[in-house]
């Protein structure tokens, strides 16, 4: 049900900021991969041109034996990939429920030409159905007549995994999934994302929380300076001299130093 996704030297900058160069990567059909690097390394930016948002100076993004480099969003998402955004795009003054419900354009009002709009013969029922199923995969059914823009930043992560879901994408970008979600959820969004994965779906993860990354991902790789240092399973980037010295060394750090109780004097 699924397609490898691969960039191949990706390049683009903005003004005089290089965001990407030469960026090639591959997520592996039916793998999880995770895509990790210090603050600005251009993983958001990668994001972006393989779902259309933005377009590279040079290079190629792949679907399988499919080139998308040029493919506006509406279409690379009828294509099967789907993604999530690092600040949440819900809509606050809708119920959970009724977000989920404008993608498949079954909401009266929902935005003209959103790309489940494709979807649309059939009664909304199913979908009201379809919805809180997958509400209740992601474990916030119980909110789905809150207003969205009532929710905290981790359930709000959770939405926007329900509402990927609701087009069945066969590929699907997380774009910080974990941050900011309470970490009683974090195990079970790792959880429910294995399953996802089991079922065929093909995973490519930006994360900043490494034990949700190496826990999780099959594959991980590292960019710097949007260029890949280091790419392989978790534990070789674990130990990688290179992936230690530009990222994982200070994110070590900051996890020991999260952890420490705070010293009075
Ligand atoms: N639209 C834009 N205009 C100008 N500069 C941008 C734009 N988008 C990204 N950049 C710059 O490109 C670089 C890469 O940014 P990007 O957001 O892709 O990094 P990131 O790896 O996602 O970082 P983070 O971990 O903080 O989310 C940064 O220097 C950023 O300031
Ligand atoms: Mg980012």
């Amino acid at each position: 049900m699924t397609a490898e996704l691969a960039t191949r030297g990706i390049t683009k900058s903005f003004g005089g900021v290089q965001a990407l160069a030469e960026c090639t990567l591959t997520a592996p059909s039916g793998q999880i991969t995770g895509l990790i690097g210090p603050n600005g390394s251009g993983k958001t930016t990668l994001f972006n041109i393989i779902t259309g948002y933005e377009r590279p100076d040079a290079g190629q993004v792949f679907l399988g034996s499919q080139e998308i480099t040029k493919a506006a969003p509406r279409r690379v998402f009828a294509l099967g990939v789907g993604r999530t955004f690092q600040l949440t795009r819900i809509f606050p003054r809708l119920t959970v429920l009724e977000n989920m419900l404008v993608p498949s354009g079954h909401l009266r009002g929902g935005p003209a030409g959103s790309p489940g709009q494709r979807n649309s013969a059939g009664g909304g029922r199913g979908h009201r159905e379809r919805a809180m199923e997958l509400l209740a995969f992601t474990g916030i059914d119980g909110l789905s007549g809150a207003l969205a823009g009532t929710l905290s930043y981790g359930q709000r992560k959770l939405l926007e995994l329900s509402y990927v879901l609701v087009a069945d994408p066969a590929v699907v970008l997380l774009d910080e999934p974990a941050g900011g979600v309470n970490p009683s959820l974090v195990n079970h969004l790792a959880d429910r994302i294995s399953e996802l994965n089991k079922a065929g779906r093909t995973f490519l993860i930006v994360e900043h929380n490494m034990d949700f990354v190496m826990g999780l991902c099959h594959q991980v790789t590292v960019l710097d300076y949007g260029t890949v240092i280091a790419s392989g399973p978790p534990d070789l980037i674990r130990n990688d001299p290179r992936v230690l010295d530009a990222y994982l060394g200070s994110a070590l750090l900051d996890a020991q130093a999260a952890d420490e109780p705070a010293v009075d004097d």
